[in-house]
């Protein structure tokens, strides 16, 4: 008999941290690498945040935490949810977890049956589906097609509804795709969850901030106040204050449903670090010019990326609202094989070629639910993002 639970048959490892380790393994070799799989900020932590912790382990906040969250940290992310979306939650309403991962890993524990459906718009972060998985309930995916923007269009949502929807998942700005919703497209949406009135919303507002061209990013609790009681609001410091390693997400949502998350939070953390705890206190309450400063990095470097792979025959790239992700349709090159020797059939081959030849990491868009796509991050300097795109332009020219 196995050791390993049967929960963990169907949940799989995450495709972009093998793409990392790959790209360890070559560097090791002594091979330079350029790493474009990681969805992680170059950016330090604010120094700000940093010095919270420190004062905070100086001053003895070193013990268990409420299962919840500090009273402090609370108090910012309700001024937070004011500030940035316009939304009114009291201290009851929200729950600090270990990352916006937790976040959506309680939650769903918490709330899903065994064969409850969970509609996920797709292409999707990978953790959504084994996430679900893992807590008894079912992935539905919905397509957001490339023609549309990889938006999410109503009438798909609307004909993936049925009697056993538990959630719906948004995620706008995406990962993998940079999609984002304009509020009347946000609208829409919510206007086919006003007549599903028995399913729940989960939304992952984590690349908020990062959008460009005076896009103006929105929520769906705000866009259309009689969902509010049906939303659950997930954001989290580690893209926007490049954060990641400090492991603090949250949520905030109505009572009941955030109880039932608290539960689950304490009974599997106890509640998150008291120094990561005042140092996201720290970010969500300091000056937010650094927000601006480095979503305006970010946009040069899409913008850079975009110049550069669109004039590789064989790539069609979207131009994404916001996130840090391009996610280019190589459908003009399968079929084809590399210049070294490699036969080009899917998107993983195109990954692992491209890793192997030109030493290029990147993540294939079957691990997002999409092919034939793969995913780029240009969260990392222009110089690397130079290298990477002419190493891409170069492993594409060659193939024949
Ligand atoms: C869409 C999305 N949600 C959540 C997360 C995880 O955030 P955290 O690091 O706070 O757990 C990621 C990280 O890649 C993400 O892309």
């Amino acid at each position: 008999m196995s050791v390993i639970a049967d929960r963990l048959k169907n949940v799989s490892i995450s495709a972009s941290a093998a793409m990392t380790q790959r790209a360890r393994e070559l560097a090791a070799k002594g091979i330079k690498v350029v790493s474009l799989s990681s969805g992680e900020p170059d950016f330090p932590t604010p120094a700000r945040a940093i010095e919270a912790a420190h004062a905070a382990a100086l001053a003895g906040d070193t013990k268990y935490p409420p299962m919840d969250g500090t009273p402090a940290l609370k108090a910012a992310i309700i001024r937070k949810f004011k500030r940035d979306n316009n939304l009114d939650y009291d201290a009851s309403q929200i729950v600090v977890s270990g990352g916006g991962k937790q976040v959506i890993f309680n939650a769903m524990l918490a709330t899903c049956n065994p064969g409850d459906e969970v509609v996920i718009p797709t292409p999707s972060w990978v953790s959504y589906a084994d996430i679900v998985k893992f807590a008894g309930g079912v992935p539905v995916a919905v397509p957001c097609h490339e023609q549309a923007g990889f938006k999410l269009r109503p009438e798909d949502l609307e004909a993936a509804i049925t009697p056993r929807t538990k959630w719906l998942f948004l995620n706008f700005p995406n990962n993998p795709t940079g999609a984002a919703c304009s509020r009347a497209e946000m609208a829409a949406i919510a206007e086919v969850m006003l007549r599903h009135p028995n399913v729940w919303i989960m939304t992952d507002d984590i690349y908020e901030h990062l959008v460009y061209d005076d896009f103006q990013f929105c929520t769906i609790a705000e866009v259309e106040p009689r969902l509010y009681d049906r939303v659950l609001t997930m954001n989290g410091v580690s893209k926007a204050y490049a954060m990641t390693g400090w492991r603090l997400g949250f949520c905030a949502g109505p009572k009941d449903l955030i109880s039932a998350v608290s539960n689950v939070n304490g009974q599997n953390g106890g509640g998150i670090a008291t120094l990561t705890q005042a140092a996201a206190t720290a970010a969500l309450d300091g000056p937010q010019d650094l927000l601006k400063e480095r979503a305006a990095i970010y946009k040069e470097r899409r913008d850079f990326v975009l110049d550069r792979l669109s004039e590789v025959e064989g790539l069609r790239c979207h131009r994404p609202e916001g996130a840090f992700y391009i996610y280019p349709n190589i459908s003009g090159l399968i079929g084809k094989t590399s210049k070294g020797g490699r036969k080009i059939d899917t998107d993983v081959d195109f990954v692992m070629a491209l890793v192997d030849e030109h030493h290029v990491a990147t993540v294939q868009g079957a691990a997002y639910g999409m092919s034939p796509f793969f995913r780029i991050s240009y969260a990392t300097s222009m110089e690397k993002l130079g290298e990477g795109c002419a190493r891409i332009a170069q492993f594409c020219k060659d193939m024949r």
